[in-house]
């Protein structure tokens, strides 16, 4: 099974689910890096604040990241500034920046047990192919009054062609940052709920934001839940991703902390350290693919794995896990209004999402108080880059519309639910329908209807998490039908096993 080593190392949290029906200034769906921090800037504000967890504190994409922060950019901040212009790269790299420096903050003065420190952030090429990258990301750099240094060697056993090196970034534990975190909130005006899901927003002048138990009544809406629940223009831009992560414990080697970027990687594509009393490890991750996609997912693990003990004197793996990230349109976040309606989102963070997830938490508690931002404009969730965003998002829809076509008749990947393993999941055809089937560990068949509750796409078996996967917009269930992450709203559909007769 998957399990992060952020969420295994923090302290556990025990929130009660909401049960009563209760009106507050602003509800926030999720409670992750983006949702906590807002919710402790709003309720420091005095708005009557109420946070929704489906699951657990930082129990999803927050607590499977990388821990890394930086003000440095997945896309390369010569690409913003090609794609965009200098101040936006400008703006972008110095918004990051006070989103790290934010966070360094807050664990100072609250004492947040989360292991930050500051680090350096290496970016290297392997073989000259990518010489120019990092010969332009080092021009880029010195233009905005980062300090890039050259290395011809960098302190891991990596080979390298050329590499730069930026102090002063940083890395922690997310899951123990926002948890925390969470404890520092002014209780008065926040209550957290956990384990309760929002299945239904009524939109109106106050928003009724239904779950198992009771309502949430609010006349704002944060939906911190990555990509924001139910239907919004921008899901056609953004473009789910997953990423896979293995924490390594080395039998020999101490590496210096930082964080390492390789340009050329087609498949690992960043390393990082970690320490504790246990002993050193490694963290290497990568294996990037659109969500819901691939036909063996594993294969991912094995591929860190292997590169992890080409380069180290691995002991064992001890955590493997993976992360969705979502790739914006035109290389910048969505963050703000979704459209003079009072529901707010911040998505498209691409692989960057810890310290955008905090910059919009700083966005959020200005908007929300009728005060100005200096970065809300450039972030803004309700703007329009045609231009910018073309190429990306012709071929994106492009994709996205292919993966209707697996609701023709025949798409299926079996026809009799004996085809179907033990452990494993298949769509089934069953009477020119899809059916997601799953057979657990003791043999039980688990059946579903395979049709997407986002859109009705027709949702993928991931033999690594064991979860149906939405290629379309990235919708996440558990082989149980149960919503995991992602737009949808509702579970997958149940069906009768017992009114087959092949069962
Ligand atoms: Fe949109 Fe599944 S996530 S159709």
């Amino acid at each position: 099974m998957t399990r992060s080593l952020w969420k295994a190392k923090a302290q556990k949290t025990n929130y009660p689910a909401l049960k009563n029906n209760i009106t507050v200034d602003v509800a926030i769906v999720g409670g992750g890096i983006t949702g906590i921090t807002s919710a402790y800037f709003l309720a420091k504000e005095g708005k009557k604040v109420a946070v929704l967890e489906s699951h657990e504190l930082a129990g999803g994409t927050t607590g499977d990241s990388t821990g890394n922060l930086y003000k440095m950019v997945d896309k390369r901040l010569h690409h913003i500034q090609s794609k965009w212009d200098e101040k936006t790269a400008r703006a972008v790299a110095e918004s990051r920046a006070a989103a790290v420096d934010l966070i360094e903050n807050l664990v100072k003065e609250h004492e947040i047990k989360c292991d930050f420190k500051r680090v350096p952030w290496y970016l290297f090429s392997e073989t000259n192919k990518k010489d120019e990258t990092i010969e332009k990301e080092i021009i880029t750099a010195k233009d905005y009054g980062i300090k890039a240094d050259t290395l011809q060697e960098l302190p891991i056993p990596v080979q390298v062609s050329s590499a730069i090196k930026v102090e002063g970034q940083a890395q922690f534990n997310p899951a123990a940052f926002v948890r925390g975190l969470a404890e520092k909130i002014d209780s008065e005006n926040c209550h957290i709920y956990e384990h309760t899901n929002v299945h239904h927003i009524e939109k109106g002048e106050d928003h009724v934001l239904s779950t198992q138990h009771g309502t949430v009544t609010a006349k704002k809406v944060i939906l911190a839940t990555h990509s924001p629940k139910g239907i919004y223009p921008v899901q056609t831009a953004i473009y789910p991703h997953r990423e896979y992560a293995i924490a390594a414990k080395l039998n020999s080697g101490d590496y210096p902390d930082g964080i390492y970027w390789d340009t050329e990687a087609t498949f690992h594509t960043s390393m990082r350290t970690f320490k504790n009393h246990t002993g050193n490890y490694v963290l290497v991750l990568g294996g990037h693919h659109k969500v819901g996609q691939e036909d063996n997912y594993e294969r991912f693990f094995e591929k860190l794995e292997q590169h992890a003990r080409k380069l180290f004197d691995v002991a064992e793996i001890e955590y493997k896990w993976s992360a969705q990230h979502y790739k914006p349109a035109d290389g910048l976040p969505y963050i703000g209004e979704s459209s003079d309606d009072g529901i707010y989102f911040a998505t498209g963070f691409s692989t960057d999402g810890l310290t955008y997830g905090v910059l919009s938490a700083m966005i959020f508690k200005d908007l929300l108080s009728g005060r100005e931002n200096e970065w809300a404009e450039l972030y803004k969730a309700k703007r329009f880059t045609p231009i910018k965003s073309a190429k990306n998002y012709i071929k994106e829809n492009i994709n996205v519309a292919k993966q209707y076509l697996k609701d023709l008749p025949g798409k299926a990947e079996a026809e009799r639910f004996y085809e179907v393993g033990i452990g494993e999941g298949k769509v089934v055809e069953v009477d020119d329908e899809k059916w997601a089937v799953y057979k657990d560990e003791t043999g039980q068949v688990h059946c579903h209807s395979a049709v997407c509750t986002h859109m009705d796409c027709i949702v993928d078996w991931n033999d690594a998490e064991k979860s149906w996967d939405c290629p379309c917009h990235g919708s996440r269930f558990e082989a149980t039908g149960d919503v995991i992450e992602g737009p949808a709203f509702s579970p997958l559909d149940k069906r009768d096993v017992k009114s087959r007769k092949d069962s």
